[in-house]
């Protein structure tokens, strides 16, 4: 979800003002993803990497996710989205949030209408070392180290690996976003500001990605 930064600065605004703006973008995307059938949707919300921000951001960051579970968990309970989060619930994280965290995964643990996954203190590399570690905590042998056991140790083995990622604000980076999940995802980039970004942007996504050809290393045949 990047570039509140940018479309706050260009309004003379603060740079917290851009995430509160993008509240109302997560909200059409997440409506919008559930009208067309999406099963899951992960958003980047907080990187292991953001902990680097000044600190105001960061607080007003830990407040925001906070106050957006509170403001909209019941909404989403209703129209049957299950709550998740990826990443790490360390120390870093106010216990507070951590809590409230817990109370939304298990207030909507039984919905299957879309899995909305919140990607928060995540990084790629930190959830595969974390899948290592499990495998070492569980003593799996050697020879029964593969990709199968070591999927079935990140953070939600349950959702299917994304089909489709979208960049945001004209960045083309990876950004420590889904590393192994991605491996055969299409991108699509766009130059829209995250704030601004509305249900239209991720239907033509979609149709962006209904137009590309997967061969998922084959060839056609
Ligand atoms: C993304 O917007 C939000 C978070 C990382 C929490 P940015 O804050 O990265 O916005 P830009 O990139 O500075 O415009
Ligand atoms: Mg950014």
């Amino acid at each position: 979800m990047d570039g509140n930064g940018r479309w706050a600065e260009r309004r003379g605004l603060a740079r917290t003002a851009g995430h509160g703006a993008g509240e109302q973008a997560l909200v059409d995307i997440t409506y919008g993803a559930i009208s067309i059938g999406v099963k899951a949707l992960t958003v980047y919300a907080f990187s292991t990497e953001n902990w680097r921000r000044p600190v105001d951001e960061v607080r007003y960051l830990m407040n925001f996710n906070q106050g957006l579970l509170h403001r909209h968990k019941l909404d989403l309970h209703e129209e049957g989205v299950r709550i998740a989060f990826s990443g790490r619930r360390d120390w870093r994280v106010p216990k507070r949030v951590l809590h409230d965290m817990q109370d939304a995964e298990e207030l909507t643990k039984k919905n299957k209408t879309m899995t909305l996954n919140i990607a928060f203190n995540y990084g790629g590399r930190a959830e595969i070392v974390d899948a290592v570690r499990q495998l070492v905590a569980d003593k799996v042998p050697v020879g029964k180290i593969d990709e199968r056991s070591i999927r079935a140790r990140l953070y939600h083995p349950e959702l299917a690996d994304p089909d489709l990622v979208i960049r945001t604000s004209g960045e083309y980076r990876i950004s420590n976003f889904l590393l192994w999940e991605m491996a055969y995802a299409e991108f699509v980039f766009t130059d829209v500001l995250w704030p601004d970004f509305r249900r239209e942007d991720l239907f033509e996504a979609v149709e962006e990605f209904q137009r590309r050809e997967r061969r998922f290393g084959n060839v056609e045949q």
